[in-house]
């Protein structure tokens, strides 16, 4: 088989698995990953077809995404096998994928694991961040932000977001980073000018 028929196999798997979710765990969150670790990869000389496999299948077997990731999981093994991959392909992706999947938060041990996380953490912040964070919050039902109380959407900018761009591994993901920062920064500040409109000195 083919890597571009392989890709499209997985493409379409990702597909049917994550098409209603709306948790910020969608497709076009998983096509977004794949396509920054696939050109991650290629900067730092890493694999880029085990780096953008693992990076579309990096959300499946999360447990609070799925009921019982047993079964998906196991629908991974068997995708894998009918993919016609070497059997190192498949130790990489499966490593790979367990670094960022059932570790999170820790450093994977693999440059292909660091490259997913970096990938998927990037797609954290920036513009399309700041929506998913909304969207997120809007989900739990969140403050967008509050004065007196904490557990607003704003707040995990502090918590999260903004400490992204100190907490990525590879050169390539930093570089990506920096614009996506500054879109936060620049964001906030508008925020808290619009939030207190008008400022004393626009006061009449
Ligand atoms: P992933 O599973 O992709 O590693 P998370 O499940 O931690 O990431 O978060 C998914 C998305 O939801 C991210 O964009 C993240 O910023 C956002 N998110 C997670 N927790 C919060 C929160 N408390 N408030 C707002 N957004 C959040
Ligand atoms: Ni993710």
């Amino acid at each position: 088989m083919q890597t571009a028929e392989q890709l499209s196999e997985i493409e379409h798997f990702v597909y049917r698995l994550f098409s209603d979710d709306i948790t910020g765990h969608d497709y076009y969150h998983m096509r977004r990953v794949a396509r920054l670790a696939k050109y991650i990869a290629e900067k730092e000389d890493a694999n880029p077809f085990i780096c953008e496999t693992a990076a579309w299948l990096h959300d499946v077997g999360d447990e609070k995404l799925f009921s019982d990731p047993h079964v998906v999981i196991q629908e991974i093994r068997d995708l894998l096998d009918r993919l016609s991959l070497t059997k190192q392909q498949i130790e990489k992706i499966k490593q790979a994928m367990q670094d960022v999947s059932f570790r999170k938060g820790k450093t994977p041990v693999s440059l292909e694991g660091k490259i997913v996380q970096d990938a998927d953490r990037l797609d954290a912040i920036g513009a399309i961040g700041i929506a998913r964070a909304f969207s997120y919050g809007g989900a739990k039902e969140r403050h967008l932000y509050h004065e007196e109380l904490d557990n607003h959407t704003i707040q995990h900018f502090y918590e999260k977001l903004l400490r992204i761009r100190d907490k990525l591994h590879t050169a390539t993901a930093k570089t990506i980073a920096k614009e996506r920062h500054h879109i936060m920064q620049q964001f906030l500040e508008q925020f808290y000018q619009e939030w207190n409109f008008p400022s004393i000195e626009n006061r009449g």
